[in-house]
């Protein structure tokens, strides 16, 4: 049975948690991973009464040793890993102290890096290939006030992501960026934001299927038709 990582898994109306279940609908073995036990947990038994195969590991994406470990789980059978991890970091540079700025950057980028590596190690290792898939947001394309520590963190994300697709396509291993390009309808939104989830309404937030849609779009595609990016938003969104 092929293997799928999802890195940064939380609550279970999330895209790291509808990332594991679109893929081990798809018969993939999922490894859900996350800093807390408990999401992860409600995550796998979602799949598995449903039919599917998954397991909770708890890492921090930030931790080098964690993300090795993480990888050492998944052994030779593993076909995609997504690096998911990415917590919006809001807040004025004037105000923000060089380690909060510094930790957007270590979650977003350097968590990015670590993951990355080892995917492309241990395919490269292995002599076959496999998927590399990111989570980008509107920030990975541009700056806005208020925001620059997540965007400088995001953008760097997407830049990291396009060099490694360039440097390993030749080995067989295709590495996408899915930028999800406005508020996702899932829990940290609707649960915890609940007066602007009301403010955007449905047709206001992206929807979790369609984004896990684009995701599984490029971990279908054939070697001689890759996409690095896609972009999605809802009809709402000004960009
Ligand atoms: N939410 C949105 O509206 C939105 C919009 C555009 C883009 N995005 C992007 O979509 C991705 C998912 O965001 P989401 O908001 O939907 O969250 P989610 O996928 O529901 O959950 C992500 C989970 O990652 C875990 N996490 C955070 N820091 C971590 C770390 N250092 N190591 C390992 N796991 C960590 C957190 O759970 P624990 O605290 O339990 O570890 C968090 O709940 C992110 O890359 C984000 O930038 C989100």
């Amino acid at each position: 049975m092929g293997k799928a990582i999802v890195a940064g898994v939380g609550p279970l109306e999330g895209l790291g948690a509808s990332l594991c279940a679109r893929f081990a609908e798809q018969g993939l073995h999922v490894i859900a991973s996350g800093r807390t036990q408990s999401k992860l947990e409600k995550v796998v038994q979602r799949i598995e009464s449903e039919g599917g195969s998954a397991e909770a590991f708890v890492a921090d994406s930030t931790d080098e040793a964690a993300t090795e470990a993480l990888f050492d789980k998944a052994g030779s059978e593993l076909e995609l890993a997504i690096y998911n991890t990415g917590n919006n970091t809001p807040g004025r540079i004037s105000e923000m102290t060089s380690e909060y700025f510094e930790q957007s950057w270590r979650v977003c980028c350097l968590g990015g890096f670590l993951f990355g590596r080892e995917a492309v190690r241990r395919w490269k290792a292995a002599n076959h290939g496999g998927t590399l898939l990111f989570t980008g947001a509107s920030a990975s394309l541009r700056g806005r006030a208020n925001f620059g520590a997540f965007n400088s963190s995001k953008g760097a994300l997407r830049n990291l992501a396009q060099a490694m697709a360039k440097e390993y396509a030749s080995d067989g291993i295709h590495i996408g960026h899915v930028v999800v390009d406005g508020p996702i309808g899932g829990e940290k939104i609707i649960k915890g934001i609940p007066e602007y989830a009301e403010k955007l309404g449905q047709e206001g937030m992206i929807d979790l299927k369609g984004i896990t849609d684009a995701f599984s779009f490029l971990y279908h595609q054939p070697k001689n038709a890759w996409t690095f990016e896609l972009d999605v938003r809802t009809s709402k969104e000004k960009w």
